[in-house]
């Protein structure tokens, strides 16, 4: 079956940094199903061939060395362009009649990629329901909704609602991009693929887990969304929240969607709430020293570039077991790595480092940039008598695919929902969940009891305080820049 892949949003950054590349790359590979179609919808009015010719240029840029010019030649007819607003059902209806006429009446598959503003989602579903366009008689129709999902749990109810009026949930693609991260992915296959690790994955081996999420960039020039949205919406409520489900859920019975993400949903559901004094004691806030300074960011703002949490797991395999998450812009370097951090030995036999906060083994997942696993481990120091010291095995993911290029998320995403295979998307309840396990912090903090925002210096590891909080619980943050 051919598809049709629908972008409403089509002139905005999104569509020509990932979006286009992605498909191209799908096309070079020969991965994207025969005669797939990509229809650009936007206000601006483009002609097909403009369109065509401004995307060759982004997608040269972006594709970089592995560009082809002929791969180009062969990919740009597929390409179309619909003039259209999202506030007019006319253009619905034009759209519906346009499709139609490059569909040639064959049966085909639709996806509508939703990259527009927010704000603009409950209206271009109600648009796609009213033109038929969400009628799935004559080949599957399906919705990929970007993020952010919703500002606070209301909203995501409602914009839930409101999709489901006109699609069912199986025609849903929420997209989180960190999910179509390949090392993301190869955490499922690191737990479930191998005997040796999952025996360890639980209370009695663990003494808790890090995620942390370093970006070395500051906002920069998005100061209009970023002020109003903060870091705990902008990457706890999904990204974080979604490394954490997944290193934490329990292995699915067959991985497909509803398995998978009924597990994920179980992790979300063992989240203990915060009350009272939590929201001092299980996080930290800090600003950049510099934010205030960005332009469009208000003088008085208080919104964080930085947060840590502490969160438990009430079930079986967590009980006790904090993870300690941490996001910041203006960080020491772009880092996103999973810390499993071991307990130590029960009776220590050798002298080794005589380290304040010492803990045993450490198995660090590099999510990007440098993607790989390294266990650290105690190994003898040479012609030392019994002293000990901490090494490590690394396995570098690149290594592994023999320096090819690295798929980018989008890729895999796009292909899975042009196959109808939403395991790696968001589902509704698990949404709303992660909004009601982040909202009550949101809350807390915008209360006269909130905890100080500290401001912390770009380029070091966030506020002093952060580090100093989880000293104080006799641990550390692995804050080492992965080498590239
Ligand atoms: C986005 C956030 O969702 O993720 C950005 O809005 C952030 O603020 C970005 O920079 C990080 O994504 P990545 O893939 O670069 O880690």
């Amino acid at each position: 079956m051919s598809h049709t892949i629908v972008i409403f949003g089509a002139s905005g950054d999104l569509t020509s940094r990932k979006l286009v590349p992605a498909l191209f790359r799908l096309f070079s590979r020969g991965r994207l199903p025969d005669s797939t179609r990509i229809v650009g919808v936007s206000r601006s009015p483009y002609e097909h061939s403009e369109w065509r010719k401004s995307l060759r240029e982004t997608t040269a840029k972006f594709v970089g060395k592995s560009f082809s010019e002929e791969a180009w030649e062969s990919f740009a007819p597929n390409i179309y362009y619909q003039p259209g607003d999202i506030k007019d059902a006319e253009s619905f209806q034009s759209l519906a009649t346009f499709l139609d006429e490059i569909e040639e009446g064959k049966s085909t598959g639709r996806v509508y990629y939703l990259s527009t503003m927010p704000q603009l989602y409950e209206e271009a579903i109600q648009q796609l329901g009213a033109a038929g366009l969400a009628c799935d008689k004559t080949g599957p129709r399906r919705v990929i909704i970007e993020k952010p999902f919703g500002t606070d749990l209301k909203t995501a109810q409602r914009l839930n609602e409101s999709i489901h009026n006109v699609f069912r949930e199986d025609q849903i693609y929420r997209i989180d991009h960190y999910l179509g991260k390949e090392t993301v992915q190869n955490i499922f296959a690191l737990r479930f693929a191998n005997s040796i690790f999952e025996p360890l994955w639980n209370r009695n081996y663990i003494d808790h887990v890090q995620i942390t999420v370093a970006e070395e960039v500051v906002i920069g020039r998005r100061a209009g969304y970023y002020d109003n949205s903060g870091i705990l919406r902008d990457m706890f409520q999904n990204h974080i929240l979604q490394l954490m489900m997944i290193t934490a859920m329990e292995p699915p019975a067959k991985f497909d969607a509803a398995l998978v993400r009924d597990e994920k949903v179980k992790v979300l559901h063992s989240v203990r709430k915060m009350t009272g004094g939590d929201f001092a004691s299980q996080t930290v806030r800090g600003q950049y020293d510099g934010y205030l300074q960005e332009e469009g960011v208000p003088a008085n703002s208080q919104t964080e570039t930085f947060a840590a949490l502490k969160l438990y797991c009430d079930n079986w395999r967590w009980q006790g077991v904090p993870f300690f998450l941490r996001s910041g812009k203006g960080m020491s370097c772009r880092t996103t790595q999973i810390v499993i951090q071991f307990k130590n030995v029960p009776h220590q036999l050798f002298g080794g480092s005589k380290k304040e906060n010492k803990l045993g083994n450490r198995l660090v997942i590099q999510v990007q940039p440098a993607e790989g696993i390294q266990l650290h481990f105690e190994t003898k120091v040479a012609d030392a008598g019994m002293k000990t010291r901490t090494n490590h095995l690394d396995f570098n993911f690149q290594d592994s695919i023999g320096g090819q290029e690295m798929p980018d998320a989008y890729q895999r995403l796009l292909l899975d929902a042009v196959q109808g295979d939403a395991s790696l998307f968001a589902r509704g309840d698990e949404v709303e969940l992660a909004w009601s396990i982040i909202d009550p912090i949101i809350e807390a903090w915008r209360s006269p009891a909130a905890p100080p925002l500290h401001t912390y210096q770009t380029g070091l590891w966030g506020p002093e305080e952060c580090s100093q909080w989880l000293f104080d619980q006799k641990r550390e943050w692995f804050d080492v820049c992965p080498v590239i």
